[in-house]
């Protein structure tokens, strides 16, 4: 018997369960709508996942025929742009969950087969944990879809739980010194976590928890800028937000989420800080100045738990700040993992020695392109595709994802 095996099963059932949800709660005319340029329809996502799934096991490492082999080219997210997607010949949503369906039926029986032995792509399971990761990162995409969606509320989740009194947010001094950055162990990280190295990070100090809607507010109302993306003004001095249909009063103790990268920097100037880089984050994220080694989460190397970070869609928004102390890097940072992905000043390149696996699209096409590093996950992230080593980017205009940030400073 193999724990692998079934931990492999769980996290692909596991994804599925999310794609399902997500699929489900709206209806036909619904999944094949576009909600906005910047995303696809959800029928598109739910299409790709399978057709991704199909290529990498089904195909690669199954070596088995195609279960469908006239639509890669629709599915191949470099050959169609996403707002050219609505118009292509998609199938339709029952086609489509068909699709799906028959392919995971394949997946099953290639993974009770699998060895775990032979090639670099089987070795720990990595293929069917990047599969997993895949889905789950299109889920947090259909998520978003689902965000700027206008219409009833359809999804539902437990309200987030509320700030344990952890002292006053402040910020924390991080020494200079090198420490270990990303990972060549990790089984599961994807090439642009690898390989580990060692990096020299200068002393800082960085914000102990992520700037918050009310923060933000004094920003907007102190210098004329925009409000985050969903934020709506009464007219009468307050602002409300409209949440996956829901509108709601801005909870001001909660991370601001849907800034952009430029008005994340705007406002760490505006407050005398700027943002961290990529390497501060996540020094401030895995070192243990006891151990001189980097945790794979800043709690350690535990799997999250629900006392650890908010992500998952465990939640339907961020947690107010001093939500999770349990969550806490040895430093005493906070909520790093979780709640919003956090802006950084870095721009995505390879780390020194950097090889892409198994598919050069996944990252290295996008290295020294306009692109700008987040770190450490949403509420939107499944655990299995957040860990202190992982990268996620975005064009630095974007507001559509579950983006906030915290500020950090030179000493
Ligand atoms: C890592 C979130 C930027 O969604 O564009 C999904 C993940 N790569 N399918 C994206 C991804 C291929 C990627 N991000
Ligand atoms: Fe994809």
């Amino acid at each position: 018997m193999s724990g692998l095996r079934e931990e492999l099963a769980a996290a692909l059932a596991w994804a599925r369960q999310r794609s399902t949800v997500l699929t489900i709660s709206v209806d036909d005319a619904d999944l094949v709508a576009q909600h906005s340029p910047l995303m696809s329809p959800l029928v598109w996502d739910l299409a790709h996942i399978g057709n991704q799934e199909e290529l990498w096991l089904v195909r690669d490492v199954g070596g088995r025929e195609p279960v469908r082999h006239d639509i890669d080219d629709l599915y191949d997210a470099f050959r169609h742009p996403r707002r050219t997607r609505p118009a292509l010949p998609l199938l339709g949503p029952d086609e489509t969950r068909r699709y799906v369906d028959e392919v995971r039926d394949k997946t099953w029986d290639i993974l009770d087969a699998s060895t775990f032995r032979g090639s670099r792509l089987v070795e720990d399971g990595f293929v069917f944990a990047m599969i997993a990761q895949h889905e789950q990162q299109h889920d947090e995409t259909m998520l978003a879809t689902h965000q700027l969606r206008l219409g009833r509320p359809v999804l539902t989740a437990e309200p987030v739980p509320s700030a344990v009194a952890a002292g006053d947010p402040g910020e924390v001094v991080v020494p200079a010194g090198e420490f270990d950055m990303g990972t060549s162990s990790d089984p599961w990280a994807l090439d642009n976590e690898r390989p580990g190295h060692r990096v020299f990070v200068d002393a800082f100090a960085i914000d102990t928890v992520p700037v918050t809607n009310g923060d933000y507010a004094v920003f907007v109302a102190e210098t004329g800028s925009e409000a985050p993306q969903f934020w709506i003004d009464d007219g009468c001095g307050n602002w409300w937000r409209r949440r996956f249909g829901v509108l709601e009063p801005v909870p001001p103790d909660e991370p601001v989420v849907h800034v952009s990268w430029f008005e994340a920097s705007a406002y760490a100037r505006w407050a005398g800080k700027r943002l961290p880089t990529e390497a501060e984050w996540e020094k401030a994220a895995r070192w243990d100045p006891v151990t001189g080694r980097s945790r794979r989460y800043p709690w350690g190397d535990d799997p999250p738990g629900p006392e650890h970070a908010n992500l998952g869609q465990r939640h339907l928004s961020p947690a107010p700040v001093g939500a999770y102390p349990d969550g806490a890097s040895p430093l005493g940072v906070q909520q790093l993992i979780g709640d919003v992905w956090e802006w950084t000043s870095s721009p995505f390149t390879g780390y020194p020695g950097f090889a892409a696996f198994p598919y050069r699209e996944y990252s290295e096409v996008f290295f020294g392109g306009d692109y700008r590093v987040l770190r450490g996950g949403s509420f939107g992230t499944d655990p299995i595709a957040c860990r202190g080593t992982f990268r996620n980017w975005d064009h630095p205009v974007r507001r559509q994802i579950f983006a906030g940030f915290r500020c950090a400073r030179d000493l």
